[in-house]
């Protein structure tokens, strides 16, 4: 599986994934896994919304067990932020198969689309439309950096725009989701275990700054008579770093555009979006309030106009105590440790929280989820970089398929 997905949408400069949600990579991606689920003989569906879905056993008897991910990407993405999860799945129904275990539920293994909102800015689109969470004039407004809108996009890649909207029907058959994921951070590398258990998701948001000056001549312009939204941009850059600093949390711009781009023009416009996390919704709030005040504050100062829109907010996500603890009796033990500390007991598994978004966190609304994590032993991510080892990632297949056996099938 690996080795078919492997050149999809892989930039041979930056050897970084671009699968942007209804390009061409996303649909060899589509195809990859439509390929996957005909070759296990399942049942496959796309919904409104362009999530994939593979179905073992009938989907309408409910309460299913779910399991995949994404395999869209960020730029420059990672070979495993999604597709592990999603490879694993396939590869957990296989040792299942092996093992000759009987199904007692429906099984199902999901592909959500634009999970990361690489292309359109806002993330878990799929998942989002589908709990209701989007609705299809908010989605219908949303538009690239090259001016073409979702529906359009969607249109392009043959997929119906007009019929995306909340989809409960198709939730309500699930009795659990489980989104197995890489670890985005080093807290598993810091115990001696290749998969953990989510605990929660810290709440996270995305603020587009728009900064407005006086596009002038760079070589012509007295430095007092400038206008200049750069400076103002750059003083908020490292107004957010000391704010998250202060408060425990994290804060990045890390996108940014300028026009009119030109090397020797002072900007007329800098439009910097922030993405900010923390463990709660006060600290998040104030973070991004300090933030904004001092981009003001400086503002004020360069002759500037600031608007501030917030773009998506995902509020804290504390997956369900029974699954995570039914998950953990799986596993073999009690889990250990909670929150961003993993705990140290060497018998149990570790339970963890993340400052990562994903589907699992969206569908938590709407449905029992549970996320389990396979070890990154850098902590790299949303890089070219991000690696997991093979054994690693065997042990996470092994630790899904247990999690599968145990939710769906008969007791041997
Ligand atoms: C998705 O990976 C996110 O946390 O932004
Ligand atoms: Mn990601
Ligand atoms: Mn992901």
């Amino acid at each position: 599986m690996w080795r078919e997905l492997a050149p999809i949408g892989r930039d041979p400069g930056s050897r970084g994934y671009r699968r942007y949600a209804w390009t061409g990579a996303d649909g060899d991606c589509r195809n990859w896994f439509r390929t996957q689920a005909a070759d296990r003989g399942l049942r496959y569906e796309v919904d409104r919304n362009g999530n994939q879905w593979a179905w073992l056993g009938d989907p309408d008897a409910g309460n299913a067990v779910v399991t995949g991910s994404h395999l869209d990407s960020v730029p420059d993405g990672g070979a495993f932020d999604g597709p592990l999860g999603v490879v694993s799945s396939f590869a957990a129904l296989d040792e299942l198969r092996d093992r000759g275990a009987e199904f007692a539920r429906p099984l199902a293994i999901a592909n959500f689309g634009d999970e990361e909102g690489a292309r359109f800015g806002l993330a878990c689109v799929g998942s989002r439309l589908a709990a209701g969470q989007l609705t299809r004039e908010q989605a219908h407004a949303l538009v690239d950096a090259d001016g073409v809108t979702l529906p359009q996009a969607m249109e392009r890649a043959g997929y119906d725009p007009d019929a995306i909207g909340a989809d409960p029907e198709r939730l309500a058959r699930i009795g659990a989701f489980v989104e197995l994921h890489i670890e985005q951070g080093r807290a598993l590398d810091l115990t001696d275990h290749p998969v953990g258990i989510a605990s929660a998701i810290w709440p996270h948001g995305r603020w587009r700054f728009d900064f407005a000056g006086e596009a002038n001549h760079a070589g012509t312009t007295r430095l007092a008579d400038r206008r200049d939204p750069m400076l103002t941009y750059a003083a908020t850059v490292l107004a957010a770093r000391r704010a998250a600093e202060d408060a425990g949390a994290v804060a990045t711009f890390g996108k940014v555009a300028v026009e009119p781009n030109g090397v020797n023009a002072i900007p007329s416009l800098v439009r910097g979006w922030l993405d900010s996390r923390a463990v709660d919704q006060g600290t998040l709030d104030a973070v991004v309030t300090a933030v904004e005040a001092a981009a003001r504050e400086r503002a004020g100062r360069d002759g500037v106009e600031l608007a501030v829109v917030r773009e998506s907010f995902t509020p804290v996500v504390d997956f369900p105590h029974a699954l995570r603890d039914e998950i953990a009796r799986i596993l073999g033990g009690s889990g250990s440790g909670s929150g961003s500390d993993p705990g140290s007991d060497p018998g149990s598994v570790p339970v963890l929280g993340t400052g990562a978004g994903h589907d699992a966190g969206i569908l938590s609304a709407a449905v029992p989820t549970a996320m389990l994590f396979v070890r990154n032993p850098t902590g790299v991510s949303h890089s070219p970089a991000e690696h997991a080892a093979e054994d690693d990632c065997v042990a996470g297949v092994r630790a899904l398929a247990d999690v599968l056996e145990g939710l769906a099938c008969r007791s041997s």
